[in-house]
């Protein structure tokens, strides 16, 4: 029997400092330091608080993540962290922290694309805590984040096919600026999802971008310039709580309506029997739901990741490093750097 693998992950590509320590493939921890409260004044992440609140937060969340998984430093065999994509001084924090680390330990790195971490966490079980790769089959993986909006076709472990993205913003990027001219605080995605659901998606119609485009990608920017005009031509509708919760509803349901007919676009093209969704957005509640009937529909696989796994978390990153290690790719050099406009290939 092989030894198990001990992996500290580190992921700071945003506004979320997380440590986590992995043994194989199940996660032993997983501590995640929001910093949403610090950037909600300024409506956005503002990456000079970022990068100081990640090297006030590193020391403590690691020594968290330690401490739960009751393992010590010295028995970790492997070190990961986040390389990119992200904001570059956010990612520089985690991935120097992560390389000191390693160095001083004398023991492998892996620097681990974001996408790709999030592309594998629907695969964690949250009850078991547990990668179920055994259960893993080609997918279509919709990653919906505040930072991207990516259609990727897995054709096996590492394989991947990205068949669609935005051409301007992300799909939460688009919850988060709406949110911002309604008046909620950031991340508006949320807030937004919490009053549509007590909202009637009927009441104001909002175009649908590309929806009638053959190609899979994706354009939030339209739509967001459309909400800024009615609320210019309609102020008054933000005086009434009901008529928020219905043009909260009314916008969720134009982004989600664009997202699944995409999804379900590419999981026709590829026929595959498998669809999959990570990212933050893909906490939302209608896109669950919808993906669920997608997959009820066709008789197909759905895994979403859990939503403790939805946003930035190190638990993603660790486990990705796990499978490359055991797929027998190469560590990554010590003196590399982070690529902040990392693509997914
Ligand atoms: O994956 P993530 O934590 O960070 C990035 O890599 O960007 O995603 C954060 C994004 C934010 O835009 C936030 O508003 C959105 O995910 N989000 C949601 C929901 N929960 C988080 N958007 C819509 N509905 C939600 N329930
Ligand atoms: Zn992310």
């Amino acid at each position: 029997m092989e030894t198990p693998i001990v992996i500290l992950a580190i992921e700071t590509s945003c506004d979320e400092t997380s440590g986590a320590v992995i043994k194989d493939d199940r996660i032993l921890s997983n501590i995640v330091s929001s910093q949403i409260k610090l950037h909600s004044e300024y409506g956005g992440v503002v990456p000079e608080i970022a990068v100081r609140e990640h090297l006030k937060n590193l020391p403590i969340v690691v020594k968290a993540a330690f401490a739960e998984a009751n393992i010590n430093p010295d028995d970790v065999d492997l070190i990961a962290a986040t390389r990119g994509p992200g904001l570059p001084s956010a990612l520089m924090a985690g991935y120097r922290t992560a390389q000191s680390i390693a160095f001083t330990l004398k023991k492998p790195f892996f620097g681990i694309h974001h996408h790709e971490a999030h592309l594998y966490s629907p695969w964690i079980s949250p009850e078991e805590k547990r990668l179920q790769l055994e259960l893993f089959r080609p997918n279509i993986s919709l990653i919906v984040s505040g930072g991207h909006t990516l259609l990727v076709y897995v054709k096996s472990e590492f394989e991947h096919q990205v068949l669609g993205s935005t051409i301007d913003d992300a799909a939460g990027e688009c919850f988060d600026k709406v949110a911002k001219l309604i008046g909620l605080p950031y991340p508006g995605g949320p807030q937004m999802d919490k009053l549509a659901e007590k909202g009637n998606p009927d009441k104001y119609f909002f175009p649908r971008p590309m929806l009638q485009n053959q190609d899979l990608n994706f354009s939030f920017s339209g739509l967001k310039t459309a909400v800024r005009y009615f609320l210019r031509d309609n102020p008054k509708v933000l005086d009434d709580i009901q008529n928020i919760c219905d043009l909260c509803a009314s916008v969720r349901e134009a982004i989600i309506d664009v997202l699944i007919a995409k999804t379900n676009r590419a999981i026709e093209i590829t026929g595959v029997n498998c669809v999959t969704a990570s990212g933050g957005v893909s906490s939302n509640k209608l896109l669950r739901q919808r993906l669920e009937q997608i997959a009820n529909k066709k008789q197909i696989l759905l895994r979403l990741s859990d939503h403790q796994f939805c946003t930035d978390n190190a638990a993603m990153v660790g486990i990705v490093a796990y499978m490359k290690h055991k797929a027998g790719y190469e560590p990554t050099d010590l003196d590399s750097d982070i690529i902040s406009s990392w693509v997914l290939t």
